[in-house]
């Protein structure tokens, strides 16, 4: 399986949760992972599985990873699994808003197919940290990506 990670992360912390996926991936298979604004087109060729991670930032989603989304032409996800997580504040959902639920609409009308639930990280304030056992959390989290199909959007 090859996997390729995209990220963006302003103090560190999707960056860590994005490590802890490849290092967990890396047991199935090839593994690239890359910073958003580096990521290019060219970087989807041939492969299984997109994670992409990113901060909720004012609800919603960064500039990088909108603009990595932005250069993809339409039907460009197609036949391509994709799994997305952000991290955020330890609040309820409709407070923080979510990157990664805003994403999954994005991915659909690429062509993209979903296999799992937007997934939150959770960090105890803006700069962090991380909450305890979230990078353990990120593990098990990938360990399900492995196997897990692709969910028809509602
Ligand atoms: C300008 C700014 C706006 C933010 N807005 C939100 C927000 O709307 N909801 C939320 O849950 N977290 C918000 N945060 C907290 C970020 O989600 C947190 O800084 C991020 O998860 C840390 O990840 P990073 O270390 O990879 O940047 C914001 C942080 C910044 C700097």
């Amino acid at each position: 399986m090859k996997s390729l990670i995209i990220y963006e992360s302003f103090y560190g912390h999707t960056h860590v949760v994005a490590q802890a996926i490849g290092d967990t991936l890396a047991l199935h298979g090839e593994v690239k992972i890359m910073r958003a604004d580096e990521a290019q087109i060219n970087d989807l060729r041939d492969i299984d599985l997109l994670v992409v991670g990113c901060p909720t930032q004012w609800l919603g989603v960064t500039a990088a990873t909108r603009a990595f989304f932005d250069q993809i032409p339409a039907e460009g996800l197609r036949g391509i699994r994709v799994a997305l997580f952000d991290t955020r504040y330890q609040r309820p959902r409709w407070l923080t808003g979510s990157t990664a639920e805003r994403l999954e609409r994005t991915v659909y009308k690429l062509g993209g197919g979903i296999i799992a639930p937007p997934e939150n990280f959770v960090v105890a304030d803006r700069e962090g940290p991380l909450v305890e056992g979230e990078v353990e959390r990120a593990r098990s989290w990938a360990t399900a990506l492995v196997a897990a199909r692709v969910i028809e959007p509602a």
